[in-house]
């Protein structure tokens, strides 16, 4: 870890940032404040002040918050290029997961793997995030399916969040994949009795489950939801990916932090979202991925809905992490403006993990991107250039 410094300049001759309190909906996401040629004064972590240029430490051409990445499936070990493969010939992604491929491959080698080898893959893919921009993620459990390995992942993200600059939130998702060694009752009972000590030991921030075709479908996960609910846990949903099953609604009615993927939302549920609080979670990353589609984000968007931006990074449906070619995607096939894509992966972002950052404005954290081109649309534009110069998280340089 670098020196603490207590006091630090950095110039920006342009400053982007999402403008106003967060969340941000709909067409508040296009709310971007620019200014030219500012002093970015940070004290102990925090922004202080934005003033006219007098004398900085560090200057950059463009700088913006830093990004958050919602939804990654990190911690994880191996490949699955071979299901890649089975997908281009023609095989499904649900397909090969009910035939015990999939998610149970990934699982295999997570029950068969140290803590130590789950942690040193995993703390090479957040350095690797860091290196493009990203000072906060999202971590989760789901590839134990069982309830020591659960743990062992959960485990892994904590000792990733006290050994890493960036800033990492945990979610526990046991429903992931139906467990293939054992009757649901019991596992549901299982995890139901271990949540609380998730809990107590501060291993997990959400509870999420895979409410979709091929997985978990509403009526047996609202329980065991509702009961997380109770010991405190916030909750999120991968939701309608493959096939409407009602998992919007479900996320709505459980009072949701987000909803996540939801390729296959109906107009009535997003009319429902746009009169709820709950946040839309889009990886267009996925989509390209499996070449299932991409979510409606114009009408998610032009109903008043706030829409977070995430990575999805896994080893079968989304072994990409590169920012700029999520934003490249979102832009293409999302139809997303510039503007909306850098609300989303920074205020919105934050803001879902509960993250006082993603702003550049007095009393945030001073989680800063200091980029080598003075233009945004550069990131999306040519996304295998790394445009990151620094990277500032509370302050201190991360990059
Ligand atoms: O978000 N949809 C469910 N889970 C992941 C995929 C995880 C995997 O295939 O390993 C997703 O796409
Ligand atoms: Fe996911």
């Amino acid at each position: 870890m670098n020196e603490l410094r207590n006091s630090i300049i950095v110039h920006a001759d342009r400053l982007l940032t999402p403008d106003g309190l967060p969340p941000f909906k709909g067409s508040q996401m296009r709310n971007i404040n620019e200014m030219f040629d500012v002093d970015i004064v940070i004290e102990n972590g925090a922004i202080t002040d934005i003033r006219l240029h007098k004398d900085a430490h560090i200057t950059a051409k463009l700088v913006t918050p830093g990004l958050f990445d919602v939804h990654t499936h990190i911690p994880f070990v191996g490949s699955r290029s071979k299901e890649f493969l089975m997908r281009t010939q023609g095989r499904k992604y649900v397909e090969i997961l009910q035939s015990g491929g999939g998610i149970h491959h990934t699982t295999e080698l997570v029950r068969n793997s140290t803590e130590e080898e789950l942690f040193l893959q995993s703390k090479r893919y957040i350095e690797d995030f860091l290196s493009h921009g990203v000072v906060g993620i999202e971590c989760k459990s789901g590839y134990g399916l069982d309830v020591e390995n659960e743990l062992k992942q959960l485990r892994v993200i904590k000792r990733l969040h006290q050994t890493s600059f960036l800033k990492i939130s945990s979610t526990f998702l046991g429903l992931h994949a139906k467990p293939k060694d054992r009757s649901l009752d019991s596992y549901l009972d299982e995890l139901k009795t271990v949540l609380p000590q998730i809990k107590e030991e501060n291993l997990a921030q959400f509870v999420d489950a895979f409410c979709d075709a091929g997985a978990y479908a509403p009526d047996e996960i609202e329980q065991f939801m509702m009961y997380a609910k109770t010991l405190g846990f916030d909750l999120r949903l991968h939701a309608d990916e493959i096939e409407n099953v009602g998992a919007t609604k479900l996320g709505i009615e459980l009072g949701a932090k987000s909803v996540d993927h939801v390729l296959k939302v109906s107009d009535s549920d997003i009319s429902a979202l746009s009169k709820s609080n709950v946040m839309v979670t889009l990886m267009p990353n996925t989509s390209f991925y499996l070449g299932e589609g991409f979510a409606p984000a114009r009408k998610l968007i032009d109903s008043g809905i706030a829409i977070a931006l995430g990575s999805d990074f896994n080893p079968g449906s989304a072994p990409i992490y590169q920012p700029g070619f999520v934003m490249h995607l979102a832009i293409r096939f999302l139809k997303m403006e510039p503007e909306e894509i850098l609300t989303a992966y920074t205020a919105n972002g934050a803001y879902l993990l509960g993250i006082n950052s993603g702003i550049v404005a007095p009393s945030f954290s001073a989680d800063l991107v200091l980029w080598k081109t003075s233009e945004f649309i550069d990131i999306p534009y040519m996304f295998q250039e790394n445009f990151v110069d620094h990277v500032l998280i509370d302050g201190r340089i991360a990059i």
